[in-house]
């Protein structure tokens, strides 16, 4: 065991969620997310399996107790399983708490038996739209189907199922009761979220797309009873209870409601460079000490530590003149949001 305290960041936020991008690439485009024509890293510029093992190994010793893995597309990193399976002995020795994942919902009925096998309990799925023809408009390459199955499948496998809806503005806000009612009969969780200003898409106006979560629970509540809870499961959702399906519904506000004094985690990429913020560009790389130094971590903890030392405070993302500002220039598909 390293001797060494938690980390602590300068606004004396304690760090013990990471978020692991295992691939930038996916079988999907999401128009919010990636350009259609995106080019992806050379194979050769990834991280080994046996080294994100060690990477996130240091950090669960160092305090952290939630490990979400993502992507692009975290199921199409090939072998992904022997990670999953390589992870879950630090749930079993009691140091995480969560092994968890999110994923568009592609490749998860062939994965959803072994990844509860692993100890991962429940699953964050994005799903914008019930209207398949809609979800391929959005998702640019993705079967609708697919998606349908795969839920079913995490669900059978007994996983819980969390689905995340990017709230936008002349897509999805005409099935807004849908999702309510399809996720309260199904049992599943359901997080609207503010599209966030990253990445240039080409074209793509975040203005003319951004649905205010202050908007949008105004009309789920010509409908709904909404209940506020102070239930919180580790990211930055806020939860409502519906009283008419008895289900859960969070609302992710980087826009109107800033979350940032309560933030918790930082990113790994594929390639090593840890983002201590989703919505800055400061990075810091942790491939150099790792490889430098096969056999002693020494060097790659005083990395991490000294790029904890650096997280800013928060976003600068806003849409309140009218204009785009505090974007940044990376996709959300590079660290998995
Ligand atoms: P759980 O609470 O464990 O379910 O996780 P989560 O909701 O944080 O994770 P998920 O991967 O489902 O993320 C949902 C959305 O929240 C994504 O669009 C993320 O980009 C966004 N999100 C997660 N963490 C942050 C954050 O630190 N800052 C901002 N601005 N958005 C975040
Ligand atoms: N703004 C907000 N959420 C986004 N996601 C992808 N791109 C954006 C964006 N620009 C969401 C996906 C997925 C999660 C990882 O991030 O829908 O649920
Ligand atoms: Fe892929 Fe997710 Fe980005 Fe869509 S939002 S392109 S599913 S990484």
């Amino acid at each position: 065991m390293l001797d060494t305290p938690r980390l602590i960041d300068p606004f004396a936020r304690t760090i013990d969620y990471l978020r692991v991008s295992v691939t930038d690439r996916c079988d999907f485009r999401c128009v919010y997310c990636m350009s259609e024509h995106m080019e992806f890293l050379p194979k050769k510029e990834l991280l080994t399996l046996e080294e994100l093992d060690r990477l996130c190994s240091v950090f669960v010793e160092l305090g952290v107790r939630k490990l979400r893995i993502t992507g692009g597309e975290p199921l199409v990193r090939r072998n992904i399983m022997t990670f999953f399976r390589a992870m879950s002995r630090h749930l079993r020795s009691g140091a995480l708490e969560e092994l968890t994942l999110t994923t568009n919902g592609s490749q998860i009925a062939r994965f959803a038996r072994e990844l509860a096998d692993c100890g991962v309990r429940r699953v964050n799925v994005s799903l914008d739209t019930l209207d398949p023809a809609k979800f391929r408009d959005i998702t640019r390459w993705g079967r609708f189907e697919q998606v349908m199955d795969g839920i079913t499948a995490a669900a059978e496998a007994g996983l819980r199922v969390k689905i995340n809806t990017v709230a936008l503005r002349g897509v999805n806000d005409t099935e807004l009761h849908d999702m309510v009612a399809w996720c309260g009969d199904r049992g599943h969780d359901l997080t609207f979220i503010e599209v966030m200003p990253m990445g240039d898409l080409g074209g793509e106006d975040r203005l003319d797309q951004y649905w205010s979560l202050k908007d949008l629970r105004a009309d789920l509540e010509r409908r709904w009873t909404l209940t506020d809870t102070a239930e919180r499961t580790g990211g930055p959702a806020r939860y409502v209870r519906v009283a008419e399906t008895g289900g859960r519904i969070g609302f992710i506000t980087p826009l109107t409601h800033n979350f940032c004094e309560s933030c918790n985690r930082v990113r790994l990429t594929c390639t090593g460079q840890l983002y201590m913020c989703l919505g800055q560009e400061d990075e810091a790389d942790l491939r150099a000490p790792l490889r430098t130094h096969p056999n002693d971590d020494t060097a790659l903890v005083t990395a991490i530590r000294r790029a904890i030392d650096r997280k800013p405070k928060g976003h600068d993302f806003d849409y309140s003149r009218q204009t785009v500002t505090g974007q940044v220039s990376r996709h959300m598909s590079h660290t998995g949001g």
